[in-house]
């Protein structure tokens, strides 16, 4: 680390860990599983006017397709080849989508899956989302293409192939992650068509990648591929600007691989962070609020800069991945939305909030059996259109998170306070909690079980401010409850045990 912060003055070094957002846009959006064509319409309708920086996509190369069960949503963590046609949409319409996206300032973020190509049983013949011939036993991928030489078959010490011990870390980086063809990341070859694929997305103008499985490959290989790319596109961006890269490391403690095994290549994902809100939330294991006081690099997080959160994700939303049962999703919306708030406040990380599809979430004992259900669907298996209702909520089973009136509303708060200090932590040693971000914004959240009446220093100027929890500004009026803070910084909240929405938040740009 030493030396790569030495050669960063003349470029050697190569993690980038901005995330090219433009500036006072500080969270990005998993559009999970949308099409290119509505993720075009949402960045121009709604995420640019709200103050969103980006999107994460679904993976938009080719994937195999799986009809044991109907097109799950994990095939397409399954790649064919790198061409650019999935059910999201074919080149066309994702260089429109990325086009129009940047155009008004929303970026545009690739799930890249390099580690692997589709899993040992997936057959052979067409079936892959741009009918590319392939034969998984034969390892054979001519739209690439590879062959079985740039697979890891050598190089894997398992019994099975397969990953079997967590705390072998060859047996994580060089075996197959549940039966998936493992990628022989050391060679040249095998780097080299990665970079081509991600230089060609990079070239169409996406702003940074997030790379899938990243534990299961050598930090050194992940470099090799990074070194590789190219620029971005200066058509949006400066000139010299490298791709953000945020890599998926699964880290909650206890194995010997760690998230910062993979810094010199840039952030990576702190799962600890879901796991470890949603306890706090749920009052879990004895989990309070007040113990937040020191959030962050205190609970054994990664440092700020090298961190992206987030309250749940594709995976764990549905008891995939890591983080357990304590993970906050839609499905319990009320605490869902104290925690995203939490997070979107808090200064911590850079933040990515989910935005999901409902599905026949059916427990039998204890485990979904249809955590596998991909996105919503017409009877010829294409997705689903995003359809927008009248009161701007979503149909057709898209759950839309980010436009929830409280979680839009903490984006903007987050962009509002971005640089600002966090400062003027309350507790009552429960769960009662306020902070605020130095003169720029204050939340309060009541968790507990009883009433909340106090008086609070908000750091705030004084006025009437409207709480962005319970409604909007609009035209200089407040559609929810009025926060009226004092010439000396000090305001009144009451929070109601019993509201829907037990938090309350006001910053600068919602002043009467
Ligand atoms: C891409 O998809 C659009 C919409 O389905 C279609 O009109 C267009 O012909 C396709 N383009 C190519 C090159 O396949
Ligand atoms: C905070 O919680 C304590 C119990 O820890 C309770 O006695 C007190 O009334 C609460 N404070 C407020 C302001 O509600």
């Amino acid at each position: 680390m030493g030396i790569c912060f030495l050669l960063l003055n003349v470029g050697l070094c190569w993690a980038q860990y901005n995330p090219n957002t433009l500036p006072g846009r500080t969270s990005v959006v998993h559009l999970f599983e949308w099409r290119w064509a509505d993720i075009a319409l949402e960045c121009e309708r709604y995420l640019a006017p709200n103050g969103f920086g980006g999107v994460q996509i679904s993976p938009p190369n080719e994937n195999v397709i799986i009809t044991d069960r109907w097109q799950p949503w994990w095939e397409r963590y399954q790649p064919i080849s790198y061409k650019l046609c999935t059910r999201s949409g074919n080149e066309t319409e994702f260089r429109d989508m990325v086009t129009r996206c940047n155009d008004v300032g929303v970026h545009i973020y690739v799930d890249a899956v390099i580690n692997h190509m589709c899993g040992a049983n997936a057959g052979a013949g067409n079936h892959a989302t741009c009918g590319s011939y392939f034969s998984a036993k034969t390892e054979n991928f001519p739209a690439v293409p590879y062959s079985g030489f740039d697979f890891n078959d050598g190089k894997c010490k398992s019994q099975s192939g397969d990953i079997e011990d967590y705390h072998d870390i060859t047996q994580v980086r060089d075996c197959r992650l549940t039966g998936l063809l493992d990628l022989a990341l050391e060679k040249d070859y095998v780097r080299s068509k990665v970079a081509e694929y991600m230089n060609h997305l990079i070239d169409i103008g996406v702003a940074g990648f997030r790379i899938d499985a990243a534990k299961h490959m050598w930090p050194q290989d992940v470099k090799a591929i990074l070194d590789k790319l190219k620029d971005l596109n200066t058509k949006w961006f400066s000139a010299g600007t490298k791709p953000f890269i945020y890599q998926e490391v699964i880290d909650l403690g206890g194995e010997p691989i760690t998230g910062s095994d993979y810094f010199e290549n840039g952030r990576v994902t702190e799962f600890k962070y879901g796991a470890k809100l949603g306890t706090v939330i749920r009052k879990w294991d004895g989990e309070k609020m007040a113990y937040l006081v020191n959030w962050g690099e205190g609970w054994g997080f990664v440092p700020s800069d090298r961190a992206l959160v987030f309250v749940d994700n594709h995976d764990n939303q549905r008891g995939h991945g890591a983080g357990g049962a304590s993970i906050l999703t839609f499905w319990d919306s009320r605490l869902y939305k104290m925690a995203v708030g939490f997070m979107l406040a808090h200064p911590y990380g850079f933040t990515r909030v989910m935005s999901s599809f409902r599905w026949p979430r059916n427990f039998v004992n204890g485990e979904d059996v249809n955590d596998w259900v991909g996105p919503p669907s017409e009877s010829d298996g294409s997705t689903k259109a995003v359809t927008i209702n009248e009161d701007t909520t979503c149909g057709n089973d898209w759950v839309c998170e980010h436009r929830w009136r409280q979680i839009r509303n903490m984006v903007v708060f987050r962009n509002v306070v971005d640089g600002e200090p966090f400062s003027n932590w309350w507790d009552n040693d429960s769960n009662q909690v306020a902070f605020g971000r130095g003169s720029k914004g204050f939340i309060v959240f009541n968790n507990d079980d009883w009433d909340m009446n106090v008086d609070l220093q908000t750091g705030l100027p004084a006025g009437t401010y409207c709480d962005v929890i319970s409604g909007d500004k609009e035209d200089n009026r407040c559609t929810g409850s009025q926060v009226y803070v004092s010439e000396d910084g000090l305001a009144n909240f009451q929070i109601s045990s019993q509201a829907e929405d037990p938090f309350m938040a006001i910053h600068v740009n919602a002043k009467l």
